[in-house]
């Protein structure tokens, strides 16, 4: 068994152990991925301030996500078709969670439905709805979390029409994967993945197959969306669509201080300032270099939380001293479970503990709700001067 270090050796491992049409669909941002490359490198440009002699002991990492009780503000992220990178991957990736002590957030389009995963854990989980015209579906799919015991609401409002990713036409992505002469040569070199897939019936988008009315390829991702999400969403009817719920939201996707005031206005319990991973529009600023302009409109108002671009419990630390409440990982949990499953996403979060933890000591720092921008060097013109 190799020793894992760091994030990037999960990553490593899953791209081994993984078809390839998956690996690439988590491994890739939209058109030219600049900005799925900056979410990353934009986090290298903050610099961190090294503290000596002072007391390191009783440190913690717990905290609260919209008044959860949290072991490290770090939640994991909606992730459609978890359950492809490895069998119940959904199911895996929400036990491992609830054992660490950080959320998990089903996306709608996962391979296991809101009740498989309800089914086999014990605490309440997060759900996440894409913004859809079928009012009957919504609110099907509102009734099915709130019976499963979910206990917010994440409402993505980056994705009403999907950005390009090369990778994904090019593979042909499809879940489960269709049987072309690539992806058969693929699967040959990755069949202990496929003997656990063979062994599960989740193989289906679990949330929508069976529940669904006109789904025309359930099996396919780019044709469901196209059919079913509301291109006319606007903010009446994410005010409606939050009714409809009744429960803790969370307004997931916002970027820019404009949308984060309306978000704040509407009432929301939490923003997650995110570009999806760099995955819808390209071009668009990082989280980290967008969150100071965001915190300084609605900081006060409305709970900020941060996503895109997290590959360490450094790059926590860096988003947490910033001014976010609360964290995501999208990518970093993804590489643990198509590596090692449930193992692997519990030690993709201890790495990221580990990190996080020892940084803030090495900061002079003994508990994460005390982080600020004096543990940071943050580079005079970090958010850029923009013209419009
Ligand atoms: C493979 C993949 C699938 C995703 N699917 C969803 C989804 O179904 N719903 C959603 O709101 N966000 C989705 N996202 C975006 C994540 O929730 C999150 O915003 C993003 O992964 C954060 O960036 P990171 O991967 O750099 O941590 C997806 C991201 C990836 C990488």
């Amino acid at each position: 068994m190799p020793v894992i270090t760091t994030i990037a050796d999960l990553k490593r491992l899953h791209k081994r152990r993984t078809p390839k049409m998956f690996y690439d669909y988590a491994e890739s941002g939209s058109w030219t991925e600049q900005t799925f490359r900056e979410n990353t490198s934009d986090f290298d440009q903050i610099r961190l301030r090294q503290r000596i002699a002072v007391d390191m002991t009783n440190r913690t990492t717990a905290s609260q996500m919209i008044g959860q009780d949290v072991a490290m503000p770090v939640a994991l992220a909606p992730v459609g078709l978890t359950g492809m990178q490895c069998a119940d991957g959904e199911i895996k990736a929400a036990r491992a969670a609830e054992k660490f002590g950080v959320p998990f957030t089903l996306s709608t389009m996962s391979i296991c439905s809101i009740e498989d995963v309800a089914e086999h854990t014990t605490k309440p989980f997060w759900f996440q709805v894409y913004t859809l015209k079928d009012d009957d579906f919504m609110q099907r799919l509102f009734d099915r979390a709130r019976d499963a015991g979910c206990s917010a609401m994440v409402i993505t409002l980056d994705l009403q029409i999907m950005g390009q990713r090369h990778k994904d036409l090019k593979n042909g992505l499809s879940a489960p994967p269709k049987f072309t002469l690539a992806s058969m040569a693929d699967l040959a070199t990755k069949w202990p993945w496929g003997i656990e897939m063979l062994q599960t019936k989740r193989r289906f988008f679990g949330n929508i197959v069976g529940h669904a009315k006109g789904v025309s390829d359930p099996s396919s991702l780019a044709s469901w969306t196209a059919e079913a999400f509301d291109h006319a969403l606007d903010w009446d009817r994410v005010a409606q669509l939050m009714k409809m719920w009744g429960g803790p939201v969370i307004l997931k996707g916002i970027l820019d201080a404009d949308d984060a005031r309306k978000a704040a206005e509407l009432g929301a319990d939490a923003i997650i300032v995110s570009n999806h991973g760099g995955r819808q529009l390209d071009g668009a600023l990082s989280s980290i270099r967008a969150l100071p302009a965001i915190l300084d409109a609605v900081g006060d108002k409305v709970e900020v939380h941060l996503d895109s671009g997290i590959r360490s419990g450094q790059d926590v630390l860096k988003a947490l001293a910033m001014g976010a409440k609360g964290t995501y990982i999208g990518r970093a949990f993804v590489n643990g479970l198509g590596a090692m499953g449930e193992k692997g996403v519990t030690t993709a979060l201890e790495v990221i503990h580990k990190e996080l933890d020892t940084t803030m000591a090495l900061c002079g720092r003994r508990d994460v709700k005390t982080l600020d921008r004096d543990i940071l060097l943050v580079p005079e013109d970090f958010e850029g001067r923009w013209c419009s």
